[in-house]
């Protein structure tokens, strides 16, 4: 077993650099994001943002300038998210407001994922949009004058919320509300308000209102500033880190200026319902809460993930599932279907993990249990297929740390879409010892 110590920072976070590349492209001036996450999905929106008309001045690792007059204008090129969910569906409710015709299209995996969920209630505001049968990308969207639309999500969605509200900044009259399940993240609405776009925001429902302040008619774009600000580090990077620790003997690991917005935490109340040893320090509040996170290694037990939490732990199901793997006694992870159309079938994926390190786990009517083997159980050895898949890949390597026999993980390349320096931060983590 490999213990994690010492301080490391993890990638930026994904959610508010995609964000941040849309909203420099439709705000007027110059935009600064410091420490933009360097993946390749958030790449892909910066192209797509280029191809839409923002000049990127600079694009590196330190930061990304971009130059815009705040309007789109038709893209002459089919926009390509590659892997990315984020990344095509914000853009798909953008160009909904852009006269012209916009191809959006992604990878294999991408083009799997479904896109009803924001093709049908942007069709609804007037937006044509073509899809593959069962509603796949590409995407076709002739986008033009839209209307407002009162709706109802069956699912809560960042993304579709987002690809909503960004579809509503070109309305000229009426308003959009959108109402959820559950609260999902709220990355776009703070970055409404911190742009200065008045939002009214319930615990599910947030509306947004027409102005003509707000923008040209018949265009996409605003008429907003550009504003610079610096993306804080990844939670959802932070959690492989924080279980591996919090698994792992002899860790003490420090992770610093960690993206703390309430919305995104699930992983750290669940980690420490089950026992965990984390404390949580915020450092700062703008654009959003920051802080540094210290996590020891702790024997955890089984807990209750609820429905209504899932959206702030949407992504770290996987990672906690390999916690629970190693808690006392059986957790489950309630309303968890939504995994069934992330980057893999994320039930299926952390379901064939566990099977291939030992442990018992199942899934039915959207309720996933893992029976956990207990705070001194090893993992056995073998071969795990994350099936493309970055988050189940960057969970194996963690379960790596915790086994003695030689643990395949497949699909490691897929890391780079989200945290192209995982593997190097873990060596530091582990002074090398990571397989
Ligand atoms: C994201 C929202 C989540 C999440 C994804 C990023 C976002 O998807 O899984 O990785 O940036 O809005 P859903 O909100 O569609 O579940």
């Amino acid at each position: 077993m490999t213990s994690l110590r010492g301080t490391i920072r993890v990638v930026p976070d994904k959610s508010l650099t995609h964000r941040g590349a849309i909203f420099g492209a439709i705000t007027r001036g110059r935009t600064v994001l410091t420490r933009p996450n360097p993946g390749a999905d958030c790449q892909a929106t910066l192209r797509a943002v280029a191809a839409l008309g923002a000049r990127v001045v600079e694009a590196n690792e330190q930061r990304w300038v971009l130059e815009s007059d705040g309007v789109l204008s038709e893209p002459t090129q089919v926009l390509d998210l590659g892997n990315s969910g984020t990344g095509i569906r914000l853009l798909a409710g953008l160009v909904s407001g852009l006269p012209g015709l916009t191809v959006l299209t992604g990878d294999d995996s991408l083009c799997r994922r479904p896109m009803a969920r924001i093709a049908d209630p942007l069709r609804s505001m007037g937006a044509r949009i073509s899809t593959r049968e069962g509603g796949r990308a590409p995407l076709a969207i002739e986008g033009g004058a839209l209307h407002g639309v009162d709706y109802r999500s069956p699912v809560a969605s960042a993304q579709v919320k987002s690809a909503l509200l960004l579809a509503g900044l070109s309305l000229r009259e009426g308003q959009i509300t959108l109402e959820e399940p559950e609260r999902s993240r709220d990355h776009t609405e703070r970055l409404l308000r911190f742009y200065g776009v008045p939002l009214e925001v319930g615990e599910t429902r947030v509306t947004l209102r027409a102005s003509s302040d707000l923008g040209p008619a018949g265009a996409a774009g605003t008429n907003l500033s550009a504003r610079s600000w610096l993306v804080p580090g990844d939670i959802s990077a932070a959690a492989f880190f924080l279980v591996g620790a919090a698994l792992a003997p002899g860790s003490e690991l420090v992770i610093d200026d960690v993206g703390l917005n309430p919305t995104r935490t699930g992983a750290i109340d669940v980690l420490r319902r089950m026992g965990a040893e984390l404390e949580i320090e915020t450092t700062s509040e703008e654009p959003e809460p920051i802080g540094r996170l210290v996590v020891r290694s702790s024997e955890l037990r089984a807990t209750i993930v609820e429905p209504g939490e899932i959206p702030r732990l949407v992504d770290e199901v996987p990672i906690l599932a390999l916690a629970a793997a190693r808690a006392e006694g059986t957790t489950e992870f309630r309303g968890a279907q939504e995994l069934r159309h992330k980057e893999s079938d994320r039930v299926r994926t952390t379901l064939e993990l566990l099977r291939v390190l030992g442990v018992q786990a199942e899934e039915s009517e959207g309720v996933l249990r893992v029976h956990g083997r207990g705070p001194k159980a090893t993992f056995s050895g073998g071969a795990i297929r994350a099936d493309g898949d970055h988050r189940i890949a960057m969970t194996g390597l963690i379960a790596s740390l915790l086994t003695d026999e030689p643990l395949a993980v497949d699909s490691r390349d897929m890391i780079a879409t989200s945290d192209p320096g995982f593997e190097a931060t873990l060596q530091t983590a582990t002074g090398g010892a990571a397989q």
